[in-house]
């Protein structure tokens, strides 16, 4: 483990696990919920979810509705995996992707190691209860990660900010990145009530080309499949997105109890795979988010 400023980054917990120890001395401590801050430095300026929308994704999330989305990532993330490597879930959110990966490896005999990464202190307080084996950290993914280089098996994106650099940077030659993203229609028949954007059909095209000079893509597989959710469900939805930043709880629910008791919605999901170009990393690269 480095601190903040450290070039040459590696991973290492000391054993009492009080704290996380750069090779240059500085100390993190781990927080009584179980993650570690390491953003000590000055502000981001990105601006992390908030408790209300953290709790509206546990909410959503815990229902149920995209357990099929997490079995399907799980089983793309396990495949061809060895024992004991390391998965990073940048932008874990609270946890419950890695959570679902872990259940699906415990079936397996395939050994699973885990960070998550998430600038929300409110999402990894959670994400720190769902997975307390995991090394849970605060930091910007933007920034130089503090992983060392050719050391994670695979790194898993889901709906979270990508800096291609840093990913290829840590992962292993024959390891693998993983991104789930919205496909056009997701969630479509509340995106009208509860002010969510829709999905832009380019998507999936501006992906590809965000990771092009770092990945080459692989496999990529589609999930649709039908929801029933109820008023306080789509509440969460909208609550739990990039939208929660600036929606009103009082609003929302007005509009949401207009609603029938059910509304049945479409989760429309892609799956993509991408494997790292072999390029010469000598220092951590930091890419802007613009
Ligand atoms: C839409 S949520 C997805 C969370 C989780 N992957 C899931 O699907 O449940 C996006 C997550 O990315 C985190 N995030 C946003 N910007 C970030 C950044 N610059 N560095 C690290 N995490 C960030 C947010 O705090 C949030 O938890």
């Amino acid at each position: 483990m480095t601190g903040p400023a450290d070039a040459e980054p590696t991973a290492k917990p000391v054993e009492r696990a009080t704290a996380l120890i750069c090779d240059s001395g500085h100390s993190f401590d781990i927080a009584r919920q179980g993650y570690v801050n390491l953003l000590t430095g000055p502000g981001t300026r990105f601006i992390p979810d908030t408790w209300e929308m953290v709790a509206a994704r546990d909410g959503f999330l815990t229902a149920g509705h995209y357990l099929p989305l997490a079995e399907q990532l799980a089983d793309t993330v396990l495949d061809g995996l060895e024992n004991d490597q390391l998965v990073v879930d940048a932008g874990t959110g609270t946890g419950y992707y890695l959570r679902q990966l872990h259940r699906a490896a415990d079936n397996t005999t395939v050994a699973v190691s885990s960070i998550g990464l998430d600038i929300s202190k409110y999402a990894l307080r959670r994400a720190a209860r769902a997975n307390p084996d995991t090394v849970n950290l605060v930091w910007d993914v933007w920034q130089p990660l503090p992983i060392a280089a050719a050391t994670a098996a695979a790194v898993v994106v889901v709906f979270a900010p990508r800096n291609p650099a840093e990913f290829a940077r840590i992962l292993q030659p024959d390891g693998k990145l993983v991104v789930v993203t919205p496909l056009p229609g997701h969630l479509a028949e509340i995106a009208e009530v509860t002010g969510m954007l829709g999905i832009q059909g380019d998507k999936q095209i501006g992906l590809q080309a965000s990771l092009s000079g770092f990945f080459s893509a692989g496999a990529a597989s589609d999930l649709e499949y039908t929801l029933e959710l109820t008023r306080d469900d789509v509440a969460r939805a909208a609550l739990m997105g990039p939208a929660g930043h600036h929606l009103v709880p009082a609003q929302l629910q007005d509009r949401v109890a207009a609603l029938d008791e059910r509304t049945v919605a479409t989760a429309r999901f892609q799956i993509s795979t991408f494997r790292p170009l072999r390029l010469p990393f000598q220092t951590p690269a930091i890419q802007s988010a613009s």
